[in-house]
């Protein structure tokens, strides 16, 4: 660990800061990445528990279904980690929760992993939007992305069968490992 961390930069206007100022925000920064945002994260997920916003199952409950059967058909880590967390802003953010989850996996995921996560909820709009006064196909817009078919596959497969509140849910601590070791791979 560099011995920068912990320390402070001087300066009280940021058109005054200098390389050394510098120096000391990315030694934090680079610490911080690699030793606490698996934490935060992780802590933000747990908040979803209890939080069912009138579904059946709770907001953790759907995260962690979505992620099972998305490990049940074998996807990997990476992936497992983008269906995990790819309601997180659910309750920061309810009219735009797939940016705050994209924009969290985005340094550490494929392009593809990251646009499934941001497309997610137009994608899923398939199986709801009629009923919300929205157009279900709306989807069809995003039909040229080579992302758009396996953002499909987890919408259909994982992400809208993800809401039993008797179906198989593992703790989140199986997933804690997966979370760390994909966000500080970026
Ligand atoms: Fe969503
Ligand atoms: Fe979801």
């Amino acid at each position: 660990m560099s011995d920068l961390v912990g320390q402070r930069a001087t300066f009280t206007r940021m058109d005054q800061s200098t390389k050394e100022d510098w120096d000391i925000i990315m030694a934090n920064l680079s610490h911080h990445a690699e030793t606490t945002v698996a934490d935060r994260v992780l802590d933000q997920l747990a908040l979803l528990e209890g939080d069912h916003g009138g579904f059946a199952c709770d907001r953790l409950t759907h995260s962690l279904q979505t992620a099972h059967l998305a490990e049940r058909d074998g996807k990997d880590d990476e992936y497992l980690v983008c269906a995990l967390l790819h309601d997180i802003g659910d309750v920061l953010a309810p009219f735009n929760h797939p940016e705050i989850g994209a924009a969290i996996v985005k340094p550490y995921v494929s392009e593809a992993n990251h646009w499934m996560v941001l497309h997610h909820g137009t994608i899923q709009g398939y199986y709801f939007w009629h009923h919300i006064g929205l157009d279900r196909n709306a989807r069809d817009a995003l039909v040229d992305s080579p992302h758009y078919e396996p953002t499909v596959e987890f919408c259909g497969k994982y992400d809208q069968m993800a809401f039993d509140p008797d179906g198989v849910t593992p703790p989140l601590s199986h997933y804690e490992p997966l979370v760390r070791s994909v966000l500080r791979a970026g």
